[in-house]
């Protein structure tokens, strides 16, 4: 999230529920695709790890790993989680994410990356996942065209300044939190990388959410 950096390191979780509509249940329908035992789950930008906690709260054995390149942060996420989890300090783009995982989850996170880099990071992810493993994305995405792109952006900056933030502040998330993939963008580098088996799990608003996997 852009705006005001520091102010938003501080009051992250509380300016998201503001920011992101149904943030909290987007997060437990996410934290839902990971539940089976015995997981190994890689999450990329994991934030203030309130994905994290939702997934290993619910009680199965789980291996987990989170990457951030924001050390505050990371800092924010080890003192909330009850359990011990791997939180690795780097860039997506140059980390190597090392083993075979059952999930890989994301969320909010993968805007920014243009379409190279976004189909270079999902071969990357393609390849870190066992063969019935998952890429699970909550993504912004723009609209297809021009009067799509402009509603979004309105109904976006309409629902940050009824929840009480700041008109400047708002316009500034919108102008730097701006959105590079349409969702048919998104689809397209996951079948052009590979994937074959991609549902859609929740389409509303700039949001967007997807489970990829590879068809056996
Ligand atoms: C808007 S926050 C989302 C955090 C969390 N996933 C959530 O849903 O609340 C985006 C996160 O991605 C991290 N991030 C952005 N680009 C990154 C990159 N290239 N490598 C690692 N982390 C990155 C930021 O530091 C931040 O924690």
């Amino acid at each position: 999230m852009a705006g005001d950096k520091k102010m938003i390191y501080k009051n992250y979780d509380e300016l998201t529920i503001k920011v992101i509509p149904d943030y909290k249940r987007l997060i437990k329908l996410l934290a839902k695709q990971t539940q089976k035992e015995n997981q190994k789950v890689l999450e990329l930008g994991i934030g203030t790890g309130n994905l994290a906690r939702e997934i290993i709260n619910q009680s199965y054995e789980i291996e987990y790993v989170g990457i951030d390149s924001n050390k505050d942060y990371l800092t924010i996420t080890k003192n909330k989680l009850r359990k011990k989890i791997s939180l690795i300090k780097g860039d997506i783009m140059n980390i190597d994410f090392g083993n075979q995982y059952d999930t890989v989850i994301s969320s909010l996170t993968l805007h920014h990356f243009n379409q190279k880099k976004l189909k270079t990071l999902y071969a990357k992810i393609k390849n870190v996942l066992n063969s019935t493993g998952r890429f699970v994305n909550l993504e912004l995405i723009k609209g297809e065209n021009i009067k799509e792109i402009q509603k979004l952006q309105n109904d976006w900056y309409n629902f940050m300044t009824r929840n009480g933030l700041d008109e400047n502040f708002t316009k500034k998330i919108i102008k730097e939190d701006h959105e590079i993939s349409t969702k048919n963008m998104i689809l397209k580098n996951l079948r052009d990388v590979g994937f074959t088996d991609i549902l859609v799990l929740y389409e509303q608003d700039n949001l967007f959410t997807f489970s990829a996997g590879v068809k056996k």
